[in-house]
């Protein structure tokens, strides 16, 4: 099942991701975790990108359709793939396309993730992250025992999780990501999921409407 997750800046893309991919077995591709990989590695890649991160801007379509391009072709993807965070525009849903295309493959699905800006900025201002395996938590809804990942590593809040750069993502995926839903629903491949409830009945929600029920 090849499948994108999409929906605001902190929706739950990458949490409803990482659990998918564990039950269709297929490979959660983060466009987000890629450019933060790299900025990790101090790469040339992450240098640009994270000039763009910071900021709570998109890095360009040029740069991300690149990478996506790259991922996709890896023999991992041949039995589907779950793309988080992209496409992000219409120029990198059109490139997508025509890459998948250009391979014989199309999207099945899209999932809409559908969550009120007001639970996103709770969300994304109480998120926590592993900086060495990438788990995800929440203060609230999926806390760490002293702060800590499974793992054994400290948790941090990321960069871009702070109020003024969370606003200008939400400003960026209002203007710039939300044209997707009509792009999409035209193509009648559009799943729209709530996900106001709990992480585990927001996973329920898409299990559904992906006739995956019971699972
Ligand atoms: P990226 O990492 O993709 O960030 P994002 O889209 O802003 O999404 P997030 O990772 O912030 O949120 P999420 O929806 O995955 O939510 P999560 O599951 O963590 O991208 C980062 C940046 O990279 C972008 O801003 C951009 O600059 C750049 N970039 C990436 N892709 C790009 C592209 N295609 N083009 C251009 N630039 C690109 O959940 C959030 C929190 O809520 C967590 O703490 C979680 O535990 C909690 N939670 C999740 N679900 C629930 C629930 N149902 N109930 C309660 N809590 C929940």
């Amino acid at each position: 099942m090849n499948l994108i997750l999409l929906g605001a800046p902190g929706a739950g893309k990458g949490t409803q991701a990482f659990e998918l991919s564990k039950i269709l077995q297929i490979p959660h591709i983060s466009t987000g975790d890629i450019f933060r990989d790299n900025i990790k590695r101090n790469t040339e890649l992450g240098a640009i990108a994270n000039s763009y991160i910071s900021k709570g801007e998109l890095v360009p379509d040029e740069i991300t359709i690149g990478i996506v391009r790259d991922r996709l072709s890896q023999a991992d993807c041949d039995k589907g793939f779950i793309l988080d965070g992209f496409p992000r525009s219409i120029p990198q849903a059109e490139a997508l396309e025509r890459m998948l295309g250009e391979s014989g493959r199309k999207i099945d699905w899209i999932i809409n993730i559908v969550v009120d800006d007001d639970i996103i900025v709770e969300r994304l201002s109480y998120r926590r992250v592993c900086p060495a395996c990438g788990d995800t938590y929440h203060l609230k809804f999926n806390p760490a025992e002293g702060n800590m990942c499974k793992c054994g590593s400290q948790l941090v809040q990321r960069n871009d999780d702070r109020a003024d750069v969370i606003r200008h993502r939400i400003e960026e995926y209002h203007k710039t990501t939300e044209p997707l839903v009509e792009f999409y629903r035209h193509r009648g491949k559009l799943l729209n999921v709530r996900s106001e409830n709990s992480i585990s009945e927001s996973l329920q929600n898409t299990l559904y409407a992906l006739g995956l029920k019971g699972i």
